[in-house]
């Protein structure tokens, strides 16, 4: 297992499936935790509360990642946080948060772009920018991708696109922050069976046995079958990978 003892882990969205996940793991390692959440405090509180029984020290901040408007009161919050744990920088940046979208090309509302960008793209990138001086030589910065930009899905125009914009800035992002030795990847997640695509599967039942035929692996993606990896791409082990988009999808669409 990675070591991360002494590392701080700042991980956006946090407190539920893919975000908790990381979370558990990072701590499984020994870092400390910060978490984000957006609305759903109690997910938060119980996420807390198991990061701290893992023997770390973990912290919840909310924080609304649609556009920029809480980036400056977040970013305040962050340090403080830092301050407590006498420290002034951290060294893992998992920019997890994210939400989904389901309009085919024809079909596609303006609002709902424009709450893709701002959530999954504009946020992701001020964000970044915010905290990359607060972030040690030689850190982490992992992203989170989508399977969906390799493969065409057609309801997940929107949602594709952005993520292509996501994984396309890791890679800039990897070859800028180089010269201090911070690596920066994308975790690219096939689909999921979690919260994130509860509306859908609901609608669609048959969808999770599709996903499951279409996976070379034979069945849909778990929860628990990324946290592992963003562990790893923030370990020393994977201190040679960068500008690197990692696929974790069991093989969706060979
Ligand atoms: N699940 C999949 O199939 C899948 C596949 C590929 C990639 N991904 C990507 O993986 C990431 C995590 O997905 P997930 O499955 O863990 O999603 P999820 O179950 O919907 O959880 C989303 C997390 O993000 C937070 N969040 C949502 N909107 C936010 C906002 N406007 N501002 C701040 N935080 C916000 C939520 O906070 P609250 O708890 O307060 O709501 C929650 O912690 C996303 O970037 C997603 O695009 C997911």
């Amino acid at each position: 297992m990675a070591d991360l003892k002494g590392k701080i882990a700042l991980v956006t969205g946090g407190s539920r499936s893919l975000g908790r996940n990381a979370a558990q793991h990072l701590a499984d390692a020994g870092a400390d935790v910060v978490i984000t959440y957006v609305r759903n405090e109690e997910a938060a509180k119980e996420t807390l509360a198991d990061l701290i029984r893992r023997g770390v020290r973990a912290a919840a901040i909310q924080v609304d990642l649609t556009g920029s408007a809480s980036l400056p009161r977040f970013k305040q919050a962050f340090a403080s946080q830092l301050a407590d744990w006498d420290a002034d920088r951290f060294d893992i940046l998992i920019n997890n948060a994210g939400v989904t979208s389901e309009h085919p090309f024809g079909e596609i509302p303006e609002e709902e772009l424009d709450r893709l960008y701002e959530t999954n793209y504009k946020s992701l990138v001020l964000l970044t920018q915010h905290l990359e001086p607060l972030i040690r030589d030689g850190g982490r910065i992992i992203t989170m991708g989508t399977g969906l930009t390799r493969v065409t899905f057609s309801p997940m125009v929107v949602y594709a696109g952005m993520k292509a914009a996501v994984e396309t800035f890791t890679r800039y992002l990897a070859a800028d922050l180089g010269k201090r030795g911070i690596t920066v990847n994308a975790v690219a997640p096939g689909g999921i069976d979690n919260d994130f695509n509860a509306d859908r599967f609901e609608k669609m039942p048959q969808m999770r046995e599709y996903l499951a035929s279409q996976t070379a692996l034979g069945r849909i993606g778990r929860t628990e079958d990324i946290g592992p990896i963003t562990a790893f791409l923030a370990s020393d082990d994977a201190g040679w990978i960068t500008g690197q988009r990692i696929e974790a999808s069991g093989g969706f669409k060979l």
